[in-house]
């Protein structure tokens, strides 16, 4: 009599391994930092996760368009219209139904609620345009950064990847890459150079990281 196949939960451990995590992108805007975890994505730099859905937190954002042209499912969760809490009520049943392992703010521009951060504790990272401490929290965000960082006349900016908590800009600091800044710069030019030069590199670096971290914990013998 031939052996009858084993029920999943007795089949040997090895085959329930899996060697990618399912990453949600949250964006709001242009989606230049989700290009560039895409990016990340094909060239093989970002490969311990896969980017399962992009939602935004604005139905106009351009960064829709990018997660469609690579073939990633999108969803809106936008919240003039649902209210903060319904607008989070919405992303949690999406990070259900698509099995979400790691949260990528990549330009998210709600703030998100005590209740929502601590569900997934060390499962969301931020990007931010400074080096944390410097130029963070509430009312830092976009071009006011940058403007800050110009005002007060310091001679090194850069970006910061950390983990996000009830505090703005609060969690734990995961990666950071220093930028110069120069006499000429304006907020627009040095928004650029420090997105170019450290946002869309430690972005994937950190989400490859984390990613490969949850695996190995998962596959622990
Ligand atoms: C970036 O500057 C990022 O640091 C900040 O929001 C901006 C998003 O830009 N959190 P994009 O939508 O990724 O182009």
């Amino acid at each position: 009599m031939g052996s009858l196949p084993l029920p999943f939960s007795e089949k040997p451990e090895e085959t329930m391994k899996r060697n990618k995590i399912n990453i949600a992108v949250l964006v709001s805007g242009g989606g230049t930092n989700l290009q560039a975890l895409i990016d990340a994505q094909e060239s093989g730099i970002l490969h311990s996760g896969k980017i399962v859905l992009v939602i935004s937190g604005n139905p106009d954002a351009y960064a829709l368009k990018r997660a469609e042209k690579a073939g990633i499912p999108t969803a809106v969760a936008c919240a003039k219209a649902l209210g903060r809490e319904g607008a989070e009520a919405r992303i949690l049943q999406l990070l259900d139904t698509y099995a979400v392992d790691l949260i990528v703010l990549a330009g998210f521009m709600s703030i998100l609620s005590r209740d929502f951060t601590s569900r997934y504790d060390h499962r969301i990272l931020n990007i931010h345009p400074s080096l944390i401490p410097a130029f963070c929290g509430v009312g830092f965000y976009g071009l006011h950064v940058h403007e800050a960082v110009l005002k007060r006349g310091v001679r090194i900016t850069g970006a910061t990847v950390h983990f996000v908590n009830e505090i703005p800009d609060g969690g734990d600091i995961i990666l950071q890459k220093a930028v110069r800044v120069l006499d000429s710069d304006t907020p627009e030019s040095l928004q650029k150079r420090v997105m170019r030069q450290a946002e869309w590199k430690i972005l994937p670096a950190a989400a490859e990281a984390v990613s490969l971290k949850i695996l190995n914990e998962e596959n622990k013998p």
